[in-house]
Parts: C-alpha cells; sequence; structure tokens
C-alpha cells in the first residue's frame, strides 16, 4: 500500500447493492469510489487505494459473460474484502471450488462463528445475516482459513489473515445484516487502517471556496443554473450563490406539469427564503400545446425534453457574460454502471434538468458530482435548506405528464393534481412519506360504470402507485395498509370530480417500471 492513501475502492460486478456499499463506507467518514469490473488494472492502481471491495453481483462465474477481472488484482498489495459474487471471484481467481447450489439460499440466515476472526470482533456467535446467492464455495482457497457458517453447513466466510483478503457470503452492507456495520469497520479501520477523511462540513467549506476561484477568476463571469424545485438542483443552486452570490443566475421553468401550486410556492421559497437570484419562465401553455393530440409515452417525453431545452437556452442567451452553468449532477450519474439486468437498449428516455446537452458552451460546475444523494440531502441541511425541499420524493423531470397515461389535457391535468394533494396529505399524515421512496396517482384513460347517490356514474379511473425503493433501479410495492388506502380512495372519489374508481397497483420493478409511461 503506498504511504497516506486512505480511499477505499469498490468494484463493481452488476449488485444492485453496490451503491450501499460505497454508502456505507463514506458513512464511516471514509471517502470512496466505485470502478466497474471491466477497468484496467493501471487504472485501479491508480486511485492508489487503501483497500479494495469486490461486490457483489447476480451472475455465477461460471456464466458465459461472467464479470471477471484478472487475478493480477491481487498483487496490488492491500488488503481485499470480497462479498457475495465477490468473494465466490476471490475462490474462482485463486484456485478453490464454487458448485451451484441444490437450493438457492435468500434471505435470513443465522451465521455460525467456525473461527475466531478480525472481522468479526464484536459480533455475537449466531448473528443474522442476509443471503442471495445460488452458488456456494465447497472448497476455500489454499491458505485460506473457513471463519463461519450459515445454518445450512454452507461456507459463510473465509480469509488469508496474512495476505489480508476476505470473503463474506453474505451482504454486510444490508440492514438486515445487524452487525454487518461493525464487519465493514473492522475491515475499514482494523484490517486495512483506514483513516477517517470524509467530513460533510469540510466538503461545504472547501466546495465554497473551490467554487469562489473558479468563477471570481474574472470579475465579468456570471453562472447560470436550472430550477427544478428538487432537492439536487437546489443545493447545487445554494451551494454556488454561497460561494458567488448574486453572479449565479437561476432559472425555473413552470412547465404547466407541475404538482398543484407548486411553482408558485418554490419560486416564492427560493426568492424569499433561499434568497436566490430566480427568473420564473411561465411556459405552462407552451408545453400543453406541444403535448396537444400526443399519446406516445417515448414522443412526450422527448417534446418536453426538448422544449425546456429551447426555452432555457433563450432565457440563457439573455444573461450576460454567463460562462458557467451549474448543474445537480450527483455520483450515481457519474459512475460507469454494470448493467444490473437486461440489455442496455433505453427503456424511457429521461429528462432531467441536471442533463442539459453539452452543446452549450458554458463550462460546467458539478458541486455534488462525487456525492450520493443522502449526502446531498445532509449537506442541504448543513446550508439550512428546509425539510419541504430536502425531504422530497423524486420527481420525474416530465412531471404529471408522464402520469396522464395517454394524451394530456388540462382537464385530466387538474383531476390529477387534486388526486396528487390527497395521495401526498394521507401519506405524510401517516407518517410514511420519507419511508417510501415515490407514491403518487396516475390517470388512466379508461372510464367505468359506477354508482352515485343511486345514479349511474361512467367516469375516470386512478391507479395508486406507491413503492419502496433504495435507489430508483429496483422497487416493489408498498405494503400499504388497507385503512390508509381506504381512506385515500374514498377522498379522491368524493373530492376529486371525474373520478369514481381507485385501484392500487401491485406490481414490482422489474419487471414494470416505477412511473407508468
Ligand atoms: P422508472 O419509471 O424508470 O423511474 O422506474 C425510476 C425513477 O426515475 C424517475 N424518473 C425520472 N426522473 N427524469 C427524472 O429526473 C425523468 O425523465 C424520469 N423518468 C422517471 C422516477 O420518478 C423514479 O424515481
Amino acid at each position: 500500500m503506498k504511504l497516506n492513501s486512505s480511499k477505499v475502492l469498490i468494484i463493481d460486478f452488476g449488485s444492485q447493492y453496490t451503491q450501499l456499499i460505497a454508502r456505507k463506507v463514506r458513512e464511516s467518514g471514509i471517502y470512496c469510489e466505485i470502478y466497474p469490473f471491466s477497468s484496467r488494472i493501471d487504472k485501479i492502481k491508480d486511485f492508489n487505494p487503501a483497500a479494495i471491495i469486490l461486490s457483489g453481483g447476480p451472475s455465477s462465474v461460471y456464466d458465459k459473460d461472467a464479470p471477471l477481472i484478472s487475478d493480477e488484482i491481487f498483487k496490488i498489495d492491500v488488503p481485499f474484502l470480497g462479498i457475495c459474487y465477490g468473494m465466490q471471484l476471490i475462490a474462482y481467481l485463486l484456485s478453490g471450488e464454487v458448485k451451484p447450489a441444490k437450493n438457492r439460499e435468500y434471505g435470513y440466515s443465522k451465521l455460525e462463528i467456525a473461527q475466531k476472526s478480525k472481522l468479526f470482533a464484536g459480533c455475537g456467535d449466531d448473528e443474522p445475516v442476509w443471503m442471495s446467492h445460488g452458488d456456494i464455495i465447497v472448497l476455500p482457497p489454499n491458505n485460506f482459513t473457513v471463519t463461519s457458517k450459515t445454518e445450512n453447513g454452507n461456507i459463510a466466510s473465509f480469509e488469508n489473515e496474512e495476505k489480508k483478503i476476505y470473503g463474506l457470503q453474505f451482504h454486510p452492507e444490508v440492514a438486515h445484516t445487524i452487525c454487518g456495520h461493525k464487519i465493514l469497520n473492522n475491515f475499514l479501520f482494523d484490517i486495512a487502517e483506514v483513516k477517517k477523511n470524509w467530513r460533510l462540513s469540510d466538503f461545504v467549506e472547501d466546495k465554497i471556496k473551490e467554487i469562489k476561484t473558479e468563477i471570481s477568476s474574472d470579475s465579468n463571469n456570471n453562472a447560470i443554473c436550472a430550477l427544478s424545485g428538487g432537492v439536487d438542483s437546489t443545493v447545487a443552486a445554494v451551494l454556488v450563490s454561497r460561494a458567488i452570490g448574486d453572479k449565479l443566475v437561476c432559472i425555473f421553468v413552470d412547465n404547466g406539469l407541475l404538482r398543484e401550486n407548486e411553482a408558485r410556492d418554490v419560486f416564492k421559497f427560493y426568492k424569499e427564503n433561499l434568497s436566490l437570484n430566480v427568473k420564473l419562465v411561465r411556459a405552462g401553455k407552451i408545453f400543453l400545446s406541444a403535448l396537444k393530440g400526443i399519446n406516445d409515452p417515448e414522443k412526450k417525453r422527448k417534446i418536453i425534453g426538448k422544449l425546456f431545452i429551447d426555452i432555457f437556452e433563450k432565457e440563457a442567451d439573455k444573461i450576460k457574460n454567463a460562462k458557467f452553468l451549474v448543474q445537480g449532477t450527483l455520483y450515481p450519474d457519474v459512475i460507469e454502471s454494470v448493467p444490473v439486468y437486461g440489455s442496455s437498449s433505453i427503456i424511457k428516455s429521461h429528462h432531467n434538468v441536471g442533463g442539459l446537452p453539452k452543446k452549450f458552451n458554458f463550462k460546467l460546475i458539478e458541486p455534488l458530482r462525487e456525492l450520493f444523494k443522502d449526502e446531498v440531502r445532509l449537506i442541504g441541511k448543513k446550508l439550512n435548506i428546509p425539510d419541504a425541499i430536502i425531504e422530497r420524493q423524486p420527481f420525474p423531470g416530465p412531471g404529471l405528464a408522464i402520469r396522464v397515461i395517454g394524451e394530456v389535457t388540462e382537464s385530466s391535468l387538474k383531476m390529477l393534481r387534486k388526486a396528487d394533494t390527497i395521495v401526498t396529505e394521507e401519506i405524510k399524515k401517516n407518517n410514511l412519506y420519507n419511508k417510501i421512496w415515490q407514491s403518487f396517482p396516475v390517470i388512466i384513460p379508461v372510464k367505468t360504470v359506477g354508482v352515485m347517490g343511486d345514479k349511474r356514474s361512467y367516469e375516470s379511473l386512478i391507479a395508486i402507485r406507491a413503492v419502496t425503493s433504495l435507489d430508483g433501479m429496483t422497487a416493489d410495492f408498498a405494503k400499504l395498509d388497507y385503512d390508509i388506502l381506504r381512506q385515500i380512495s374514498s377522498r379522491i372519489i368524493s373530492e376529486v370530480k371525474g373520478v369514481n374508481r381507485v385501484v392500487y397497483d401491485i406490481s414490482s420493478k422489474p419487471p414494470s417500471t416505477i412511473e407508468w409511461e
């Protein structure tokens, strides 16, 4: 290990938990990055890691297209921790033996410690651990000791203490593995002896200084930023405005596809509470007329994305000496991701104000590009941005347009806004708003028969979508209480004119997606 290194490198083999490992390492006060498994060994060495973690992944080491890495990696003289697939890979590369398990181990298991290990210092004798694997290790590599087994008798961990190579068949990064945090910390601090070096308060001070130096090098330089009302663009704008004040001009486009009173409230808030130099562009009518007669989801997304860019460009042209463009890009947008499932074909073309095209001739300022969402939220709190913005559930760039299935009309938007207010109120009332990833209604262009006050009704249908998720990549429907669902349904039917039926979406992602379009 080169001296002075205090960064950890996580090599990604496609697990849905890779980013979670990184967040856990950072929560322990250590800076880390994620590289794809296909990274060259030189690039890995250049990062100068103090320790390397090999992530899990959905493959088997024997799959035709299994993500592999050269065994040269073990020549890098740092401690290694392989998690799940990462452990199987260690076994495979160092001549151990991996085999398909008779029964896939998924969910809880109990860890039976077989041999004392530094990795398990402070853990109990039969710790609950979270498993998710189809292959098992039947033979550890030479000079490796098995340190624990699962209750099924499968190898749960092994190590070569001298070489400091460790493997865990279970996932220490997930909350279900109660002792997981301790195990990761034992690896980081006791085995790899990494020093804490990652503090968000330092980050804020350093970034403000850095931005000041960069933008103020020429006193005529201005910066612009597109605000969406969401946490990322807001935190990025506030951070930059702390550095350069009104030299940052923010543009907030009301596309007419926002929630009830959102444009008005958010704009007022930006100006009065966050003292941002912000301009509101009312463009609802333009968006609505461009969407007239359009039913196809991808066409809708493309029209909205392009219009937004046209409008932003026009506004940006009016700002003198605008040389810099501030964007709320986050670390997950920067990581070269390993596809977790299926091909990399486009499922939905995302529109995001944080992702304006490079054709603009601005220098980019991306103050959050090293950060995860939860770190951005913490920074937002340090910058005194209130919870109403910091804790907001994600909201898609194309807004309510992709929650009105088929053609977007003024009347469907009106219905959807009312239903959205009710869903949000009920979810908040039951203290679920921050526990679930997203909760919202969708209008389906179908009418069904109902009976209201002895009369036949023939009215619109609304679906409620509420999901739990770690990162939006995979999701499960939220197991909402029937009483909450009943309350949402009866309020929508009685308060939203034109709706006589409410259904609950019980699909997970994959195979469904979170948004309906
Ligand atoms: P899907 O529907 O693909 O959504 O399962 C995953 C997450 O992404 C959000 N989403 C978007 N966010 N621009 C965004 O900024 C978009 O165009 C967009 N489309 C979907 C969605 O709300 C969910 O959180």
